[in-house]
């Protein structure tokens, strides 16, 4: 039987509208409550560079509101790399990043930042932090996270999620076949697979669907939707959605 597919959710965009404001309303935390309340595996959070959604304190609060594991987001700076550290979450995704981008656009290059991210890597492990490496499902990008030895990847579904804004069948299946193929090597290596980026209630049950992804972490459409519904109904019907293609 496959086992049950963790959510993970993203609250970073609850953190954008209330910086919108200078304000403290809303309160992320007040998400990562409900987050834990309707049952959701685990929060999410970036903590960038230029602190334009999450912001330093804003971790220690999540922490000490929930039980839940706080999944940290952070690029490989030895900045990011201190406050993780400080602040000993459960799971660290190592994650691109760039001050000019909307939004995480491509995965890490595992390959090409090996000694950049080697040192990071043991670091946050020594700490007990479970360290997972945002990346482009690709042999290159699998073969570098074995190299470096972190126990999970987190396949990056940006381009999936395009495609099926695009109505592109032929890559929708494409993409599909490209995320599920090294979802298969890297549980066969022994390395847990995650995904996200993008994901919807409209796409996300083909990638829910494959056997070996654990987990999925999903924001900006969460959030997008608690506008109109609440945040609980939202992820209640992720949630569904997610069981059902299970
Ligand atoms: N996973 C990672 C590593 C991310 O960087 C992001 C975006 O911050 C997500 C998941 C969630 O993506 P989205 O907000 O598009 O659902």
């Amino acid at each position: 039987m496959t086992a049950k597919l963790r959510l993970g959710v993203n609250i970073d965009h609850v953190a954008t509208i209330r910086n919108a404001r200078g304000g403290d309303h809303p309160d992320p935390v007040r998400a990562a409550e409900i987050v834990a309340s309707v049952g959701g595996d685990g929060i999410t959070a970036h903590l960038r560079e230029d602190r334009r959604h999450i912001r330093d304190e804003d971790l220690a609060r999540i922490q000490t509101a929930t039980e839940l594991p706080l999944n940290l987001e952070m690029a490989a700076t030895q900045e990011m790399l201190e406050i993780a550290l400080r602040h000993k979450p459960h799971a660290a995704c190592i994650v691109p990043e760039k001050r000019e981008e909307r939004t995480t656009e491509g995965g890490l290059d595992a390959a090409g930042l090996h000694n950049t991210l080697a040192p990071i890597v043991e670091e946050l492990k020594a700490a007990g932090i479970r360290v997972s490496l945002f990346i482009e499902a690709t042999d290159r990008q699998l073969d570098a996270s074995l190299r470096l030895g972190v126990p999970v990847v987190e396949f990056h579904t940006g381009e999936y999620a395009h495609a099926f804004l695009d109505g592109d069948n032929a890559k929708i299946e494409a993409e599909l076949k490209r995320i599920s193929d090294m979802a298969a090597l890297a549980a066969k290596n022994g390395i847990e697979p995650h995904a996200g980026h993008g994901l919807t209630f409209e796409n996300v049950q083909p990638i829910a669907a494959i056997p070996q992804i654990a987990e999925l972490n999903i924001g900006h459409y969460l959030i997008g939707e608690a506008v109109f519904t609440g945040l609980e109904p939202a992820i209640r019907r992720m949630r569904e959605l997610m069981d059902e293609a299970r």
